[in-house]
């Protein structure tokens, strides 16, 4: 299956910026999605960044300057007409004053003034230049104009100062531009959708936990496809991965607490995906200190209380999607549990084999719908089974 760059034409505006470097890493990962990435540098990028760097990660010829020869006809106006998105990243403070009050007189101004395709801005300028009154007006004049601006970060700036200025990561400024292009052209735009992932940790006392083997990747990978096709995303959490751009991540530790995020979250969703592995059970108390060794005579015997199930506690008009994680009689015993927690799909997955289930990239399972229809896929990277999860759910949604 084709990623959400995969043939769209970015147009990638490089201004100057001691982040400027960090663009050859966007373009970089912009190019791997399969992004046709065409990079317009201001004269001030080209001090800090040659235009060399960005043929070789494109092979494709950057365009620095707006007297420049670039075939017949208007370039800027050409360029803007393709570009399905603009992202100036890194966006200095002169850049973002010149896209706020349309002044083009540079290639990059030219162009974002000549588009009618999504624009995105990743400040990076030092503290005080982004807190001045100037930027922030320039930046809400943006914000109005449905501009999205990406960050910035806060952390250590090229000045040795800490504050808000730092460009974003570029992994996180590609996610962004993956969700404005979800929201632009995505089945599930305007959707919210709750996602849950990870194993839950009930604890036994302040340093131990029962849990299980769930890495949290599925649900991860559900949330990144749910964002590419438009959705707004809240994926309550137990995982220590990192978060992905562009979705709201709440971090949670036991199935009652995930309980109570999930309850929250559904006030305002659509669907429900239950991709995390929710212990059935849970110590009854935990204790206040560590258990000791030596003070247990060689036994320890812990006793376990049920926990509720979440997929069954929330109610109201939603679309109901639940796994079934099984080692063995795999449709069976998925069968009984679609049934039992009313869900309009569950997805059957055999966590005994070794490339499928917990932990690896990959899985394989048997989607079964609510009227008795089976789908078994083939293996898959868990991104991609995501989106045929997800075709099931907008095709529900209609
Ligand atoms: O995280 P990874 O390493 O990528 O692995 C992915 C996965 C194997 C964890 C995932 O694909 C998966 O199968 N998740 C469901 C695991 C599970 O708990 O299955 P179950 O058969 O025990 O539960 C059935 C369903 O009820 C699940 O959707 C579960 O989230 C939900 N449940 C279970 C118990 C409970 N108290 N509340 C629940 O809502």
């Amino acid at each position: 299956m084709n990623g959400p760059l995969e043939g769209r034409h970015v147009v990638l505006g490089v201004s100057g910026s001691i982040a400027s470097y960090k663009a050859a890493e966007i373009a970089s990962r912009l190019v791997q999605e399969g992004a046709v990435v065409d990079v317009v540098m201001t004269a001030s990028a080209t001090q800090f960044i040659a235009p060399a760097t960005f043929r070789a990660l494109t092979q494709r010829e950057p365009y620095t300057d707006m007297f420049g020869s670039y075939g017949a006809g208007e370039a800027h106006v050409e360029l803007a007409r393709r570009a399905e998105a603009l992202l100036a990243a890194p966006a200095s403070a002169t850049t973002i004053a010149r896209l706020a009050h349309g002044i083009a007189d540079d290639f990059l101004a030219l162009t974002a003034l000549a588009t009618t395709a999504p624009v995105l801005v990743a400040p990076a300028m030092d503290a005080q230049m982004w807190e001045h009154a100037a930027t922030q007006a320039n930046i809400e004049t943006l914000r109005a104009r449905n501009v999205e601006v990406i960050g910035p970060a806060n952390g250590r700036l090229a000045s040795g100062r800490m504050g808000a200025g730092r460009l974003v990561e570029p992994a996180l400024v590609v996610d962004a531009l993956k969700a404005r292009l979800g929201r632009e052209h995505g089945d599930l735009s305007g959707r919210h959708v709750v996602i849950t992932a990870g194993g839950t940790r009930e604890a036994i006392d302040p340093v131990r936990y029962v849990s299980n083997h769930s890495s949290g990747k599925q649900g991860y990978g559900l949330a990144e496809a749910a964002r590419d096709r438009g959705a707004q995303v809240t994926l309550i959490s137990t995982a220590s991965l990192p978060d992905p751009g562009g979705v709201h991540v709440v971090r949670v530790d036991s199935a009652l607490q995930m309980l109570e995020a999930v309850q929250a979250a559904m006030r305002s969703a659509q669907v429900l995906i239950m991709a995390a592995a929710v212990a059935d059970y849970r110590p009854a108390e935990a204790a206040e200190q560590k258990i000791k060794r030596a003070e247990m005579g060689g036994e320890l015997s812990i006793p376990l209380v049920e926990n509720p199930d979440i997929s069954k506690e929330v109610s109201g008009e939603f679309v109901k999607v639940v796994f079934a994680a099984e080692t063995q009689n795999l449709v069976e015993n998925a069968t009984v549990k679609l049934a039992n927690k009313r869900a309009a799909l569950i997805v059957a997955n055999d966590v005994s084999a070794s490339d499928a289930g917990f932990g690896v990239d990959t899985n394989r399972v048997v989607i079964l719908d609510a009227q008795g229809g089976r789908e078994d896929l083939p293996l898959m990277t868990k991104y991609e089974v995501s989106n045929r999860i997800l075709d099931r759910v907008a095709a529900l949604l209609k």
